[in-house]
């Protein structure tokens, strides 16, 4: 397999031990994940807050995987350049909190960012049709976005596999991430359905050894 095909895990650091904060994302890292999920809340978007870019910056100096940014925020473009750092690779906002989505894709483009578009599980695919051409990734929300922990909703695999299906059809290249509900038991169904990032919260914090957790993962998923 080469690397392009190779399916990411994108531990969420939601989860983390924030006194542990450096250590466990360095043994995310080692354990083989290409990407940290970083999922940022404002409280009116989701009902819950999380942090913001003073986390990344203090973590952005380690020697750890790439970040791939979830802003789960309204008005995402006073807050963007914020999240630009040395190791940005992805910002996301959500579709329902964009009401000029198209602009705020440009604006993460235009800061060097690869640019990604989240939407809710009750959210139609159709509803990014204009922009699927000009995304680097779409992230296919499989629990409501706000905490971790959640249970997966089902209806998401026949999303993803919708989704894999349009951008077959299309010939597009975005990469199709899943959020929320992440297993080590569920994973190899969602590479199977078309998705290409996983993001997995409290099924690598949660437990004992981040690192072969990590690993597990990226073994299943590229099986
Ligand atoms: C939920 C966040 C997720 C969360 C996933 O709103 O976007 O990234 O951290 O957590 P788990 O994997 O525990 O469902
Ligand atoms: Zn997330």
């Amino acid at each position: 397999m080469n690397n392009q095909n190779k399916k990411i895990l994108a531990p969420s650091i939601l989860s983390a031990d924030f006194a542990k904060l450096g250590q466990q994302v360095l043994e995310a890292t080692e354990g083989g994940a290409q990407l940290l999920h970083i999922d940022v809340m404002d409280g009116h978007f989701v009902p819950n807050i999380s942090f913001g870019a003073p986390i990344l910056k203090s973590i952005a100096k380690l020697d750890i995987a790439d970040f791939d940014v979830h802003l789960m925020i309204e008005n995402p473009d006073r807050y963007i350049d914020d999240f630009v750092t040395e190791k940005t690779q992805y910002i996301t906002v959500h579709q329902e909190a964009c009401i000029h989505l198209h602009r705020t894709l440009c604006h993460i483009k235009e800061k060097g960012a690869k640019c990604g578009v989240s939407i809710n599980p009750a959210t139609p695919l159709e509803t990014l049709k204009w922009v699927l051409p000009m995304v680097d990734l779409v992230l296919v929300m499989s629990v409501n976005p706000g905490f971790g922990g959640q249970k997966f909703i089902d209806f998401s695999l026949d999303k993803i596999q919708e989704l894999d299906k349009i951008r077959k059809e299309q010939g597009l290249e975005f990469r199709i991430q899943v959020d929320g509900g992440v297993t080590l038991k569920n994973a190899k169904e969602l590479v199977d359905c078309g998705a290409d990032i996983l993001v997995a919260g409290s099924a690598v914090f949660g437990t004992d050894n981040i690192k072969s957790t990590v690993s597990e993962f990226v073994h299943v998923m590229n099986q």
